[in-house]
């Protein structure tokens, strides 16, 4: 078996990269690894206020923790202890708390491992905020999607829409603005570009055409 393929994918909230990673991991037939659910099923699992625990605490729960990852596309199904992760992470508060506890070294060095461990089984397009810069520098397929608070605040507002869950669109502005802050300044691992990463700006580009861009650089 030749050595697995990884396409990373990183950019801000709301930008798009799970709906692009399930789509190119579609049309590739592998499993797309959405890396933001693992720091929300563990920041759900701990709850809030876990961000000021102290490491040897954090440390004996992720002790029992581990992360298996299966199907294909938008089939592929991220599971924490064999349970799949479920829709309960993704809501904004549990997205804040995540990125509260992505900001602690303890958890991102057990991500780091369990996401690469994953990524030397199978081929993956890995989707997150520091996959070519930190867990896959050595990916041959390195994307950043980025577009305007505004744009990114819209497509969140009609998903939720769509889904019939009402939101307040200044509201989601403000989580997304407040979480990109604190996503670009940590210190550890902080969410940017990769210097070999192609950059692409989707604030006027529709799905189709951000997918076709991606697409076409992945021979
Ligand atoms: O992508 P998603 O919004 O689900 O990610 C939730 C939070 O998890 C992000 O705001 C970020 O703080 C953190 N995260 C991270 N590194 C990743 C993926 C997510 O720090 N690779």
């Amino acid at each position: 078996m030749g050595k697995p393929l990884i396409v990373t994918i990183d950019g801000p909230a709301g930008v798009g990269k799970s709906t692009m990673a399930k789509q190119l991991a579609r049309h590739l037939s592998i499993p797309y690894l959405d890396t933001g659910a693992m720091f929300r099923a563990i920041a759900w699992k701990l709850g809030e206020g876990a961000w000021d625990w102290d490491e040897a605490r954090i440390q004996a729960e992720l002790d029992d923790m581990d992360f298996g990852l299966s199907g294909v596309g938008e089939d592929s199904v991220l599971s924490m202890n064999s349970t799949p992760i479920g829709n309960e992470v993704r809501t904004e508060q549990v997205g804040m708390w995540a990125s509260n506890i992505a900001t602690l070294p303890v958890i991102r060095t057990f991500l780091k491992t369990a996401q690469q461990g994953l990524g030397n089984q199978v081929s993956l397009v890995a989707e997150g905020r520091d996959m070519g810069t930190v867990v896959f520098p050595n990916a041959p397929y390195k994307f950043f999607l980025d577009a305007s608070v505004d744009e990114r605040a819209n497509r969140r507002f009609k998903q939720l829409s769509d889904m019939g869950k009402p939101a307040d669109l200044n509201e989601l502005k403000e989580l997304i603005a407040k979480r990109d802050h604190q996503d670009r300044n940590r210190s550890v691992a902080p969410l940017m570009a990769a210097d070999d990463a192609i950059t692409i700006d989707t604030t006027e580009m529709n799905k189709a055409q951000v997918f076709t861009a991606l697409k076409d650089r992945v021979a």
